[in-house]
């Protein structure tokens, strides 16, 4: 068998079966095999740059390292053997290119080469994200301007309040959506300066060129403190926040749309291939994909608390609890993407029911504020007309009439202040096209935001492309040596 340890010298005796499972990580840190030879690469570079391999050594660990790559991809290493990819990868290479490969880990740590994964590891994850947020919004963006004509009873304490433009109501989300695509941008910055040359903890005993580093690993500043790059792990914090914050927008969507989807409300149909079906109940299309969203929601908060638990009580720099942040990570990560990508496809499939929901217009006074307004800008004071208001819905509930069905005469024995315009005013598309103000839901203002949102689009996929160019990839740094 292989020498799967690269720290025999002190411990001599072998480990206990269980105890070595117990430590290993490398059922979750295979994922990092490709960051982590990339990585490898580059500081082969550094340790040319210094004088302690020569051009020769170099070249012979990159093209070790290409050989390492493709037989991991072609499953022809026993990859369950080592302890974690930061071993699996030394002592492959070493298998490929004999006793060179015992020079890579000259002045690194596997503490500083685990935050350089991770890093390069979510810089790519956050990239996918962005990708996804930006095509929910556009396709929340499609689905508002398809529905501009649609009013829908805007709710508050899930009480019918005003009405509103359903078009209004999507960018609601649009707007949260948005925020987390900024927050993850930041994450991107957070995750952008290179933690290597922090070696263990108090830094490399060599003078490795770390500008050279961060230029070939594409980041964009360098760690300044080798203890607290060896401890900390801030950006994946960050990271979490933003997942549990999207995943909060998305359940509470889901939940809206659950609820618009009852037989109670019936306003959305939900297209059948994205229902299940009941095993006992045989009338039922449940909307189960909404449900799982709103239930993975609590996953993903979970782990960043998870991972704020892990770091609260530890002891300054690297500690092995810090081994299970990829456990923590990894999980948000699969909840996240899909969940995103397929409620942007399951919104893609929902038929509005335009009859039911102007059923629910006719009830519930949607008008009262728009009466008390009215009567505000004849001259009248809010509260005043509030309390006039209220007494004539007061009076339509108890004669079981609506608004309109009252005469101009039953009207001004309210106030004086009622004229014949009042009917106009009050009406559902005026209650819509008085909300002028520049976050109000008149069509002018949500037709004004949804063109605002395009082109926040147009520059957001612009700075992604940015933020794409700014990841680093292997056969590049392979050339710059190949070149040398
Ligand atoms: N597998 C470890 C982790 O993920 C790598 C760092 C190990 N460092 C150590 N000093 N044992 O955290």
């Amino acid at each position: 068998m292989k020498n799967n340890k690269i720290w025999k010298g002190r411990i001599k005796k072998d480990m206990d079966k269980l105890a070595e499972n117990f430590t290993f990580s490398i059922g979750l840190d295979k994922e990092l095999y490709l960051y982590d030879i990339t990585g490898t690469a580059a500081y082969a570079v550094g340790l040319w740059k210094t004088g302690i391999i020569n051009k020769g050594e170099l070249k012979t660990i990159i093209n070790g390292l290409e050989k390492v790559k493709q037989n991991i991809e072609n499953n022809k290493i026993d990859i369950e053997i080592y302890e974690d990819i930061h071993s699996l990868i030394e002592n492959e290479l070493a298998g490929e290119i004999g006793e060179v490969a015992l020079k890579i880990h000259t002045g690194r740590s596997r503490n500083d080469q685990v935050v350089l994964d991770e890093k390069l590891f979510l810089k790519e994850t956050i990239i996918d994200v962005l990708g996804e947020i930006i095509v929910l919004q556009e396709n929340i963006l499609k689905w508002a301007k398809n529905t501009l004509d649609v009013i829908i009873p805007a709710y508050t304490h899930m009480q019918k309040a005003q009405p509103a433009l359903f078009a209004h109501y999507l960018m609601s989300y649009f707007q949260k959506f948005e925020r987390d695509k900024e927050s993850f941008f930041n994450n991107f910055e957070s995750c952008d300066s290179l933690p290597l040359g922090a070696a263990a903890c108090t830094g490399s005993g060599y003078a490795i060129d770390r500008e050279l580093l961060k230029k070939l690993l594409k980041f964009k500043n360098l760690d300044s403190n080798s203890m607290d790059t060896a401890g900390s792990r801030d950006f994946i914090m960050d990271f979490l926040f933003s997942c549990s914050k999207i995943m909060i927008h998305l359940s509470r969507f889901c939940e809206d749309l659950i609820i618009y989807n009852s037989s109670e409300f019936s306003f959305i149909n939900i297209e059948e291939s994205f229902c299940t079906g009941s095993s006992i109940m045989p009338q039922k299309k449940n909307p189960d994909i909404l449900e799982l969203i709103r239930g993975k929601s609590s996953i993903v908060m979970g782990n960043l608390f998870q991972m704020m638990v892990l770091i609260k009580g530890l002891p300054s720099t690297y500690n092995r609890d810090l081994q299970e942040d990829k456990k923590i990570l990894f999980s948000a990560c699969n909840e996240v993407l899909p969940s995103i990508n397929i409620f942007s496809r399951l919104i893609e499939n929902i038929k509005l029911n335009k009859s039911e929901i102007n059923k629910t217009l006719k009830e519930g006074f949607l008008e009262a504020t728009d009466i008390a307004d009215y009567l505000v800008k004849k001259g009248e004071s809010f509260r005043k007309a509030h309390n006039i208001t209220g007494e004539i819905i007061k009076f339509c509930i108890d004669k079981k009439i609506s608004f309109k069905d009252l005469k101009l005469e039953e009207l001004k024995k309210y106030s004086p202040y009622f004229e014949d315009d009042v009917y106009s005013y009050t009406d559902i598309y005026s209650c819509i096209s008085n909300k002028e103000v520049d976050c109000g839901t008149a069509k002018k203002q949500v037709i004004l935001s949804i063109k605002r949102a395009e082109e926040k689009i147009e520059t957001d996929k612009q700075n992604l492309k940015i933020i794409a160019s700014r990841v680093p990839v292997f056969e590049e740094i392979k050339a710059f040596v190949d070149d040398l």
